[in-house]
């Protein structure tokens, strides 16, 4: 029977799951794949010491199975392992991240960890970022003037429509970029004026990605 993207997506979670070492002060990422390691972790009875969410949604998801949930602020160590979903993988393990228009708090709750597991399902791994829009979260009045600037550097932005991130900003998605040295990219994009956090995780990119298949869970990295 061909496993469907949930099967994968459940199948990932696990494996991401099994990786995790007991006690782990544990960084977790948003989306949909996200959800179901949330659910695969309280299932496994796993013990965790605490978790950092990088979103209200995960935060809730969290909380409503018990986990307990404390703020990046609270810690004085750096966090043991981040755990999240992607929108697109490449080889190198560099992505474009903030579909789910969470990349700022997802950015930061990275930096702060030791280690990067992202789970995917193989749709995500590309050859080469970019054929999925590019989200960028912007201050507002900046909505011009990059726009303009990312037309120039090749994209076609759109803002999303009717998406406030958790930290009151819009998000321009921005398609037809082709993104083939990710970390130029990220630091070309966070030099726009404006721009708060853009989805290309290249200095944050995962040190290890579970990939789900119909052949069953690869590791990278
Ligand atoms: C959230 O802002 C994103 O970075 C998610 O990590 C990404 O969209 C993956 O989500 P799914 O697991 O729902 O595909």
């Amino acid at each position: 029977m061909e496993k469907t993207q949930q099967m994968l997506k459940e199948e990932v979670a696990l494996a991401a799951v099994q990786a995790l070492d007991d006690n782990a002060l544990l960084g977790v990422g948003t989306g949909s794949t996200v959800d179901c390691f949330i659910d695969a972790l309280a299932a496994s009875g796993k013990r965790v010491r605490a978790a950092v969410a990088s979103s209200n949604r995960s935060a809730e998801r969290l909380s409503r199975h018990g986990i307990a949930v404390v703020e990046l602020g609270q810690l004085d160590e750096p966090l043991s392992v981040y755990v999240d979903g992607a929108d697109e993988i490449e080889p190198g393990l560099a992505m474009i991240k903030g579909g789910g228009a969470a990349l700022t708090r997802e950015k930061i709750v990275a930096s702060a960890s030791l280690g990067f597991i992202c789970i995917v399902d193989e749709s995500k791994l590309v050859d080469q970022l970019g054929a999925f829009p590019l989200p960028i979260e912007v201050i507002e009045m900046a909505i011009g003037p990059v726009s303009r600037a990312l037309v120039v550097m090749g994209g076609r932005p759109v803002v999303r429509d009717g998406v406030i991130t958790d930290n009151g900003h819009p998000v321009i998605d921005v398609h037809g970029l082709r993104i083939d040295d990710p970390l130029a990219w990220e630091d070309r994009l966070n030099a726009l004026p404006g721009v708060v956090t853009n989805g290309v995780f290249a200095r944050q990119k995962a040190s290890l990605a579970l990939v789900a298949s119909q052949s069953g869970v690869r590791r990278l990295g």
